[in-house]
């Protein structure tokens, strides 16, 4: 696993945006593993200031994100859809139907294969983006003591995240308690993994990831020390914290 550490988030953001952009520069058809939340806000809008200044196309462009909450309408603002549309692929040149975000809605099972179906369509991602909750979950796959989920799932969510995510709902009522998540093994297939991570609420999390070497469910980014080409990126205030 390699760590890079920069001066700073925005450089970490930059420094993950130019990844990207050279991927798609290197292969136009490349496909992309996409991540919500908001620490990849800064890439999404590095991507699409490149793609506004002609340094990056998405014409040919292929995305798969990570997950959905369950029981959301994708045009719910809350959605995944609603937020990977309206903080990315709304704003550079990417056919939508180049893009898959899982359904949040109708039958689960049904929803799970369709979404490992589209990780591996044409070949795994090229790169995986991905960020981290403050328990180590990757994805929505869930901090656990005993056990992960290899392919796509309905995960309950943790009390934790449901507190985590609440910031981004006007009642709590309205936060989803499960999710549709991209399993450990459509993770583990992507060709390249980038995790980025920046903040106080992070530090016990990769601290696991960068410092120990167990692989351990209670922390299931740890899982990464077993990809061939991860990259973790945090900045320096990150990494003096931990
Ligand atoms: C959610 C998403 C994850 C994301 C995490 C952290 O749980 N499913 O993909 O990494 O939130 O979000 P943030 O970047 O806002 O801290």
């Amino acid at each position: 696993m390699n760590v890079i550490v920069t001066e700073s988030y925005e450089a970490s953001a930059a420094w993950v945006a130019d990844q990207i952009c050279a991927l798609i520069a290197a292969k136009p058809d490349a496909k992309l593993g996409l991540a919500t939340g908001g620490t990849p806000v800064p890439v999404y809008r590095a991507l699409i200031e490149a793609c506004k200044e002609g340094r990056a196309d998405f014409s040919a462009v292929r995305t798969v994100n990570l997950d959905e909450y369950w029981g959301l309408q994708p045009d719910n603002d809350q959605s995944y859809r609603y937020f990977m549309d309206t903080n990315l692929f709304d704003h550079i040149n990417i056919k939508k139907e180049n893009t898959y975000v899982a359904s949040g809605l109708g039958d689960p099972q049904a929803n799970c294969r369709a979404l490992d179906a589209a990780v591996l369509e044409g070949g795994a991602p090229d790169l995986q983006l991905l960020g981290i909750g403050a328990n180590g979950h990757i994805a929505f796959n869930e901090a656990n003591p005993d056990r992960l989920i290899a392919p796509s799932h309905l995960e309950d969510l943790t009390p934790s995240t449901i507190q985590a995510n609440s910031r981004f709902f006007d009642r709590p009522e309205d936060v989803p308690t499960k999710a549709i998540t991209m399993g450990m093994a459509g993770i583990m297939a992507a060709k390249s993994v980038v995790l980025l991570a920046t903040g106080a609420s992070k530090v016990e999390a990769i601290r696991g990831l960068v410092m120990e070497d167990a692989v351990t469910t209670s922390n299931p980014s740890t899982l990464l020390k077993l990809h061939p080409n991860a990259t973790v990126v945090i900045d320096r205030a990150l990494a003096d914290a931990v």
